[in-house]
């Protein structure tokens, strides 16, 4: 949660951490701010969105080289003015803005009052600014040297950036358990530039060299100058990265909304998951990251798949593909759930650990359960160079491109993907499946990215004629079985998380051991009934919806006769191996969440009380 932005160097301040926060609002939007040096130290800071706090400061004269922003996903204190980020220390020379959250902010906020702090704001953020403060003054040490000194106590997780208003006019930062990227811009005649950010896309237009801040390190930016040490004083040597993101990859490129943008994006987007990694007519499969570590993750007695939200609903799928596959056991958990009840991890069980931010705090923290049960940890990631690939011994990039939208959707056709090839390499190396189905797996997954083009382009009408119809219902089931069923779920998170209307995804089966009480002929039924294993089983469960005037949607196979003849929608989809279906049939029901929540007015791409990353536990 929380984007931050900061530079300093030699172009002016306010226009580019402003074009920042719009690149990282996605990450949170209940308030925004900045601190500029314009004659002293000096803050603006609203509730609401950045294009408010702009439009509040449009008549004020905002110079310097030097300023930082951040717009906020409150955690400590509700979203107002007061509470939004930066906040100043007492004497008003520091500004601070943190991503995170300060576990131990009441027991020091506590000792600080006692010492006649005033505080102005409910957050922790503010807390941590006045104790570096109090030890500098009590101290009379240098300001990083009270930042180190501070960091040693906080307990919790942060990613801050501090502007000081002196001689030097510096930027501090460090980090731990939250993300933050350091650009290295041109030099100037003798000056250089500098740019922090949480994730690289406020900083891709003007630098691709970066460096990734790692935990318990300080950043310093003086004089030109960038010095990096650990918490323990002790000097590091920056490894500098160029990084491969296009600007036109974080921008709508003349979509209405990046979430309908992403969708389109899909058949590309698969595609580049699979680049460089399959080919049929060679039959070669390969995943770079898992090459080195095949003979062990084969040989895993289980393999425990961990996520959240939509990472969850492909580990899901996942689950399904290594069992039939490659018959490892697997259990899929909540990454939440995991890290909280003392699981049981052996020495050799592999735990993969589904993100796109690679940021997700209930993740990693499950990542570091399993590390330290002895577990090897393969990750399943979009954004390159994040915290989980980093904590993980090894993994494979989805490979999706920046996903901006808040609800996820090109992500987890690209992790299944991804999962999918993990499926088949480790069912070809246990010899679980014959020659011919490895060589026909590889050939259908070729095929998903232009079936997938398949479906934008013909079923995009019927869905908004079928969102039309059902815009102002108040809830929704999604049935699937099989490897539909996480399908189900999907479908129903993005409908909730955009349009704000009630939804539950269940295994069709299961529908009749309760559910079925709720169906009345005000309830749209999405059924994902395919043609699959299963197929005869899911037109029963039809059938029992219609008999009690449910209102059927139901996405099918093309040429689909009987449940045509059942539904009151049909969304024909093109035939795919049942396994990679979920590939293809979650596709329509994206679509229909996106048009039902723009037919609703919602905010599609920042739906409320979401964030894209979320890194409180
Ligand atoms: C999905 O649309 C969500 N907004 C959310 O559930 C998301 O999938 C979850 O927070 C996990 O994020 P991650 O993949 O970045 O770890
Ligand atoms: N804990 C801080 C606040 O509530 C930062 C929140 C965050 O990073 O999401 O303001």
């Amino acid at each position: 949660m929380c984007g931050i932005v900061a530079y300093t160097g030699y172009r002016e301040a306010y226009p580019l951490i402003i074009k920042g926060l719009k690149r990282l609002e996605y990450r949170g939007y209940d308030s925004a701010g900045i601190a500029l040096l314009n004659g002293g130290l000096r803050i603006y800071k609203k509730k609401g969105k950045v294009s408010e706090l702009e439009e509040s400061l449009k008549n004020l004269p905002l110079s310097g080289n030097i300023g930082l922003g951040h717009t906020r996903w409150a955690t400590h204190g509700e979203p107002n003015d007061v509470n939004a980020h930066p906040h100043y220390s007492s004497d008003r020379k520091l500004a601070i803005i943190h991503n995170g959250i300060i576990e131990n902010y009441d027991a020091l906020k506590k000792e600080l009052v006692n010492r006649g702090h005033v505080f102005l704001s409910e957050t922790d953020s503010e807390v941590l600014i006045h104790f570096i403060e109090d030890i500098q003054v009590n101290s009379q040490c240098s300001l990083e040297e009270a930042v180190r000194l501070a960091l040693h106590r906080i307990v919790g997780a942060y990613a801050i950036v501090i502007l000081a208003q002196d001689a030097s006019n510096q930027l501090i930062a460090a980090r731990k358990g939250s993300p933050l990227v350091i650009g290295i811009g041109k030099a100037n005649g003798p000056a250089s530039e500098y740019f922090l950010a949480s994730d690289a896309t406020p900083i891709i237009e003007y630098t691709n060299e970066v460096v990734y801040l790692k935990d318990h390190e300080i950043a310093v930016i003086r004089d030109h100058q960038l010095s990096i040490k650990n918490i323990d004083d002790v000097p590091t040597t920056p490894y500098v990265q160029t990084l491969a993101m296009e600007l036109e990859s974080i921008e709508k490129g003349g979509y209405e909304h990046f979430m309908l943008k992403e969708i389109f994006e899909q058949p590309r987007s698969v595609y580049d998951s699979m680049r460089g990694r399959v080919n049929s007519k060679q039959g070669y499969l390969l995943l770079g990251g898992l090459r080195e570590h095949l003979g062990r993750v084969a040989k895993a007695p289980r393999i425990i798949i961990v996520g959240c939200g939509t990472s969850w609903h492909a580990g899901l799928v996942a689950e399904y593909l290594f069992e039939e596959f490659a018959r490892i056991p697997v259990e899929v958990e909540y990454a939440s759930e995991f890290r909280y009840r003392n699981p049981v991890v052996n020495e050799g069980d592999v735990v993969v650990a589904i993100s796109q931010s690679g940021e997700t705090a209930d993740t990693l923290a499950a990542i570091e359960l399993a590390k330290a049960k002895g577990a090897f940890i393969f990750g399943v990631c979009n954004v390159v160079g994040s915290s989980i690939p980093r904590a993980s011994h090894a993994g494979a990039y989805t490979h999706a491109g920046p996903e901006i939208g808040v609800a996820s959707t090109k992500a987890f056709t690209a992790q299944v993907s991804v999962l999918a090839m993990m499926a088949i390499i480790l069912a070809n190396e246990r010899g679980t499946i014959s020659k011919g189905l490895f060589y026909q797996l590889l050939v259908e997954l070729e095929a998903i990215p232009d079936k997938i083009d398949q479906v934008l382009q013909r079923s995009t009408r019927k869905v908004q004629h079928i969102a039309n119809t059902f815009k102002d219902a108040s809830n929704f089931l999604y049935l699937g079985r099989g490897y539909n069923f996480p399908v189900a779920l999907e479908g129903a998170l993005k409908l909730k998380e955009i349009s704000y209307i009630h939804a539950e995804g269940y295994p069709a089966a299961e529908m009749k051991h309760g559910p079925i009480a709720l169906i009345d002929e005000a309830m749209p039924v999405v059924f994902i009934a395919t043609r699959d294993s299963s197929y005869e089983k899911i037109v029963s469960n039809i059938q029992e919806v219609r008999a009690r005037k449910g209102r059927v949607i139901a996405v099918v196979t093309e040429g689909e006769q009987l449940i045509s003849q059942m539904a009151e929608f049909v969304i024909e989809i093109p035939v795919a191996h049942e396994a990679l279906m979920p590939l293809i049939s979650v596709i329509p029901l994206q679509l229909l969440s996106y048009s039902i929540a723009v037919m609703r007015g919602c905010h599609v791409d920042q739906p409320r009380n979401l964030a894209k990353s979320v890194t409180v536990e």
